[in-house]
């Protein structure tokens, strides 16, 4: 099995889908950019049928992005494959993005089809989309809920139709990690013809779990992952992209994968999709959120001032942060005051130290951060 994993970036299709966001195609372009400068394998662009603006984005992106795969959503339906094929006509690396639910839920409810009729919309699907591009992935919505034996039949069915790309999304977030890498694993085990595609997660974060389902896809066989900046899309959103890849990354002793992604550029892109798209950005969010380097309790900073490591896994600079940070908080200790002040160009005697402590505790007591300009006060009164 290959030793690389994948990036799949759909911050601008599902990510878009998030309640509240829309981005322009200025903005598009300017994130499209961002994110090849990442070092991104594949970026799904929209939804060419959605609109006019989802076709023109896609067909922008296309012509502008080179050395890296566009992909366009479509349903399966020969329409939506045909308009995704106009819109990607430019692409260097084109992609069509097609399926269909595979849950009973959703055969039952939503598309009102039995078994074999999506089946066959499927591998119809397919066999049209590879007739417009040579790489076609296709997605099992729903996967997650859906019977094993069925996702089996589909999968085998589709790649014997031409899919390069078999997506197993988790499209509710219902799924637990043992069992979404049971899920893939049984498919690479099961399918007779599992070795003439890829396997791609995508999972969403209902219940918290799309990263930890995400990694255990990938122990279970799947080389793609779909993932978002900041982990915006749909409802409680999709797998975060830094996240899985500093997971790979600090992990490579556990997982043994590699991916293209240049982490250092991973803090920029982040504020860059968190300014266009107005989601905000946790303060303690994995990664990076604005707490991701900072120690505020005195245990830590102490720890962290004799040696990073005792508390930190990630070496800021490796996401392009500057450096770790000491937030001096009323459970600082005197190693972080002491610490601070010299950074300030303060240097006292014991006990003068001693004094400035315990105001610097008082002061500490009634607010949540004491800031530099605090202690310049503290420092310039008796
Ligand atoms: O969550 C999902 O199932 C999707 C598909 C359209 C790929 O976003
Ligand atoms: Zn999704």
């Amino acid at each position: 099995m290959a030793d690389q994993v994948s990036i799949f970036d759909t911050t601008l299709r599902d990510g878009e889908q998030s309640p509240g966001v829309h981005l322009d195609m200025t903005q598009k372009l300017e994130i499209g950019r961002a994110l090849v400068d990442l070092g991104v394998n594949v970026l799904e662009a929209g939804f060419p049928i959605s609109s006019p603006g989802d076709f023109e984005s896609v067909h922008t992106l296309a012509k502008e992005l080179r050395e890296v795969t566009v992909c366009g959503l479509t349903r399966a339906k020969a329409k939506d494959i045909e308009v995704a094929a106009e819109a990607l006509r430019p692409a260097e690396r084109p992609r069509i993005h097609t399926g269909l639910g595979v849950s009973e839920n959703h055969l039952q409810y939503k598309l009102k089809m039995s078994r074999e009729e999506a089946l066959e919309a499927g591998v119809a699907a397919v066999k049209l989309a590879r007739s417009f591009v040579p790489d076609v992935e296709y997605f099992m919505e729903d996967s997650g809920r859906a019977d094993r034996d069925y996702v089996y039949k589909v999968v085998e069915s589709v790649i014997a139709a031409g899919a390069t790309v078999v997506n197993v999304p988790d499209t509710t977030g219902y799924t637990s990690p043992d069992e979404y890498e049971a899920l893939i694993r049984g498919i690479v085990e099961n399918v007779p013809n599992s070795d003439k595609a890829v396997f791609s997660c995508h999972c969403h974060n209902d219940l918290g779990m799309a990263t930890a389902n995400t990694l255990a896809g990938i122990v279970g066989g799947a080389r793609q992952v779909e993932v978002t900046v900041n982990g915006i899309g749909e409802r409680a959103g999709n797998t975060a992209l830094e996240e899985v890849v500093m997971a790979l990354h600090i992990r490579k002793d556990k997982y043994g994968l590699e991916t293209t992604i240049k982490t250092q550029k991973l803090l920029e892109v982040s504020r860059l999709v968190s300014r266009l798209t107005g989601m905000i950005v946790q303060r303690n969010k994995a990664v990076v959120g604005a707490n991701a380097y900072a120690h505020s309790s005195g245990i830590h900073q102490d720890g962290v001032l004799k040696e990073r490591s005792t508390y930190e896994i990630i070496d800021p600079e490796l996401v392009g942060a500057e450096k770790s940070e000491i937030i001096l908080t009323a459970r600082s200790g005197r190693h972080g005051l002491r610490h601070r002040l010299g950074e300030l160009g303060f240097n006292f005697p014991e006990e003068r130290f001693e004094q400035l402590y315990e105001r610097f505790l008082s002061m500490a007591d009634h607010k949540s951060e004491v800031k530099d300009e605090d202690l310049r006060e503290l420092v310039s009164t008796r």
